[in-house]
């Protein structure tokens, strides 16, 4: 199959790309470079000994969009292209709105312009905001408590509101867990721009003498240690888990929405001694206060994912760890 991928140069994008060209799909990749490099794309074509099409554009230029309808027979997308900074989402909440509401309203008008009809889409596991309980299942009630989040539940319910306009629709919403680690070739990964928001890229930076020492953001949470724990998923597991979802989507006229993550969770502190054991590193840190808008637990119930898409992590903890030092150590300055 044809698979167009927006925001197919970020972290990950480029791994789905790998698997879907290891799988003997071909793909085209929409994306402005906001959040990334063109080196990325490179690098995936070295891994996958593989020509990749891409289009430097903002999904928000219609008319450019449209072309890249016109000049390819596309059979379905899978779309990432967005903005995923929480902080600075609530600083310019707009910008969200417009680039990640409005942008993913100009690509389905356009996906229906031209009969495309099949999509995966990036959703996140902080639609469950605050109040529920791990492990979260699907059908909990939504809330979230910054706009990406909100820009992820309106976009959710928009593409609810599609299928329900017209069954032809198939679509896959995917709710990411915590996504870490990197293409054990060392060749991709994680390349946050300026100071890293995520805990990973946080550490990472820190082993490879980047940062001084990592602030662990409270420990008097209700937790086996007082540190938050969150399901952190390997970004293979997760890209594999896209290629499911599009044989999913393939197969039936449905709408679903698949939580992907692992089941289980770990605190911040079992992160950075996984990382320090695993690399033979040390990781100094400090704990400070709490950062507003955490949770003391996260992590999935992963029965749908199982059950629909025939799919389930294989990575542990330790292959995350390794893989996200080695892009961090090969790659100290990025892309
Ligand atoms: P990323 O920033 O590395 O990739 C997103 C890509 O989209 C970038 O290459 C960026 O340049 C591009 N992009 C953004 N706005 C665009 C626009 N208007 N037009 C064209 N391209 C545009 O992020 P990622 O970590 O790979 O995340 C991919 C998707 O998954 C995002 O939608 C994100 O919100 C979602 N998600 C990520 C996480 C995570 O922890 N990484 C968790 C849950 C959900
Ligand atoms: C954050 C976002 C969430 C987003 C997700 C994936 C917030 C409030 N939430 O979630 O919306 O979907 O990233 O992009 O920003 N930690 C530290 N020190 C650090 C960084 C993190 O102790 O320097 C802790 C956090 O308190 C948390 C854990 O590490 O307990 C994981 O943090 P992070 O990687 O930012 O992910 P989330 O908080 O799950």
């Amino acid at each position: 199959m044809n698979i167009l991928v927006t925001g197919g140069a970020g972290y990950i994008g480029t791994h789905t790309c790998v698997e879907l060209l290891n799988h003997g799909h071909d793909v085209v990749i929409v994306d402005n470079f906001v959040n990334s490099e063109k080196e990325s794309i490179k690098r995936v074509e070295e891994i996958t000994n593989k020509k990749i099409k891409f289009y430097e554009i903002d999904i928000l230029n219609e008319k450019a969009l449209d072309l890249v309808f016109k000049s390819n027979k596309i059979d379905a997308v899978i779309h990432f292209a967005g903005l995923k900074a929480v902080g600075e989402s609530v600083e310019f909440p707009l910008k969200y709105y417009n680039n990640n509401i409005t942008g993913s309203i100009v690509l389905f008008e356009t996906m229906k312009k031209h009969n495309v009809k099949n999509i995966v889409f990036s959703s996140s596991a902080t639609v469950y905001g605050m109040n529920n309980i791990s492990p979260l299942t699907e059908d909990m009630p939504l809330s979230t408590t910054n706009p990406y989040g909100t820009t992820k539940m309106f976009i959710e319910r928009i593409l609810t509101d599609l299928y329900n306009s017209d069954n032809e629709w198939s679509i896959a919403i995917l709710r990411y867990f915590n996504p870490i680690g990197a293409h054990p070739s060392g060749k991709i990964g994680e390349n946050p721009k300026g100071i890293p928001n995520n805990l990973m890229p946080f550490i990472t930076q820190v082993a490879v003498g980047k940062r001084e020492k990592l602030s662990v953001f409270g420990n008097d949470y209700n937790t086996h240690d007082g540190t938050g724990v969150r399901d952190y998923i390997h970004v293979v597991d997760l890209a594999k888990g896209h290629l499911k979802a599009l044989e999913y989507t393939m197969n039936t006229n449905k709408v679903e929405i698949v939580n992907l993550g692992t089941g289980k969770g770990y605190s911040v502190l079992d992160i950075i001694k996984a990382f320090e054991e695993g690399n033979n590193l040390s990781i100094p840190y400090e704990i400070s206060e709490r950062r507003p808008g955490d949770i003391a637990t996260c992590f999935a119930n992963t029965l749908k994912a199982k059950k629909i898409l025939h799919w389930e992590t294989k990575n542990t903890l330790l292959d995350m760890c390794k893989d996200s030092w080695r892009w961090q150590s090969n790659n100290p300055n990025g892309y």
